[in-house]
């Protein structure tokens, strides 16, 4: 992989700036579980926030919900999660790693004495493949039985779906519409990776869009035109941004039609949100297992069909690592390195950095009544430690936009100079019109 230093570094960074930090670290840390630090969890709560507004409160026509994790065990034999949300996994005897049967690392035909265990070296100790479950499973109440097992769930769609009657009835939509909700997700991936990839408990952000059949078609083309639009809105570059379409064995077990959204990550293209044509399969098999009826009525048209389910999934974690990814540059100002995230405005942690020019002469007081004034309105950050160049990189490396320097001219005449990150044009700006100014330039 001719790209793994630049992950190696991001990693790095987004350690060092408190974006990204190992589950449990002191304890030696959890695989493949991640903790956000400060401006990591004000870059996924802006992210989140965005795709809230987009989805639910710019529309008419979608409600948001928050279901809970953990749901009546049968909901997930319904789903058929129980029985096919599964990979084919292999065991070796003798060291007791446990492969994907389609690991490459794997030669010959697990199960048979021709097979080696590509860790411990060994032949012949390989089984044959047997189906393992994502599933994370735990028991509810003081007793550990079969009857007290519940499951944290895998997707957050099951929770729209079984609130789906409820939404209805409450808010008074008629078909088509959609309900959405951000959520914490859990799966016990076998090869978890690459950073917040790939990883154990992530959140989704997910919109099931109900539609009469007949109309899926209209509205699964216009789902995915509507979400890439959105991402590319986001500033991520266009040319790393594509469409994939599932394969009949890449399907899920729900799905008729899917596509991908894939970014071009330094380790290659790779999924990070879905948009899935679920049929009826799901409201049906709910139907089914329940008892309920979850038949729309069209009192209009004097018709009743189960809907079918316009699904759009998106990794709220792997968006972003695109969006880090895609914002991390190493380059040279003047013949010194600099590495910067080129972060759009609207989702920086901080949206300016304010500096006194020197520690001295009313610049620090005056830099301070700036916060102080700021910080009502913006997340800005207050740094008068170290030489300005210094200053300035450290929030280069944080993605903020704007650094606000207060000199010798602004005790004089009221004006500050303001720094863009991207193009480091420097220019004087009233203090007095700062926010406004800032504000102008932050919006989407
Ligand atoms: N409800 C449909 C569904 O869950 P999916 O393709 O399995 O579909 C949707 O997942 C999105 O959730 C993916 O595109 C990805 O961004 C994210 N995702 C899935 N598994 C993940 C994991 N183990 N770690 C991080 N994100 C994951």
């Amino acid at each position: 992989m001719a790209n793994t230093g630049v992950m190696d570094r991001l990693v790095s960074l987004a350690k060092r700036r408190g974006f990204v930090f190992q589950s449990s670290e002191i304890y030696g840390g959890l695989g493949s579980v991640w903790d956000y630090g400060p401006l990591g969890v004000e870059l996924k709560k802006n992210l989140k926030e965005r795709w809230w507004r987009a989805l639910v409160h710019e529309r008419e026509d979608i409600e948001g919900v928050d279901a809970a994790i953990l749901m009546h065990a049968k909901v997930w034999e319904a789903s058929g999660h129980v029985a096919g949300f599964t990979d084919p996994l292999v065991d070796c005897k003798q060291c007791k790693n446990r492969f994907r049967a389609d690991d490459e690392r794997l030669k010959g035909t697990p199960g048979t004495p021709d097979a080696r265990c590509p860790v411990c070296g060994n032949q012949g100790t390989l089984t044959a493949p047997r189906l393992f479950n994502l599933m994370f499973k735990t028991f509810m109440g003081p007793v550990e039985e079969e009857a007290a097992v519940v499951y944290l769930r895998p997707e957050t769609a099951q929770g729209i779906y079984v609130n789906y009657l409820n939404v209805l009835q409450s808010s008074r939509q008629k078909v088509p519409f959609g309900i959405a909700q951000i959520g914490k997700a859990f799966r016990n991936e076998i090869t978890p990776g690459n950073f917040i990839f790939r990883t154990r408990e992530f959140e989704q952000a997910e919109m099931q869009f109900f539609v009469k059949p007949g109309d899926d078609t209209r509205w699964f083309e216009y789902w995915r035109e509507q979400r890439m639009q959105w991402h590319v809105r986001l500033g991520i570059t266009p040319d790393k941004l594509r469409f994939h379409q599932h394969g009949p064995e890449e399907l899920a077990h729900y799905a008729k039609v899917a596509f991908d959204i894939q970014y071009q990550f330094p380790f290659g293209w790779q999924e990070f949100e879905g948009i899935h044509h679920r049929t009826d399969f799901d409201l049906s098999r709910h139907q089914q297992a329940s008892g309920k009826k979850l038949e729309y009525v069209d009192t209009a048209a004097n018709e009743r069909f189960i809907p079918y389910i316009i699904e759009t999934s998106m990794g709220v974690d792997r968006l972003m690592l695109v969006l880090l990814v895609d914002a991390y540059h190493e380059e040279a100002v003047e013949g010194e390195p600099r590495v910067v995230l080129r972060l759009h405005p609207a989702l920086a942690p901080i949206k300016a950095g304010i500096f006194p020019l020197v520690n001295k002469d009313g610049m620090p007081e005056m830099a301070r009544r700036l916060y102080d004034d700021l910080h009502r309105r913006l997340t800005v950050f207050f740094d008068d430690g170290g030489s300005i160049g210094r200053r300035y990189r450290r929030q280069d490396e944080a993605g903020t936009p704007f650094g606000i320097t207060v000199d010798g001219q602004s005790l004089s005449d009221h004006t500050v100079t303001v720094r863009d990150r991207d193009t480091l044009a420097q220019s004087r700006v009233a203090a007095d019109r700062l926010a406004e100014y800032l504000r102008d330039r932050l919006e989407p």
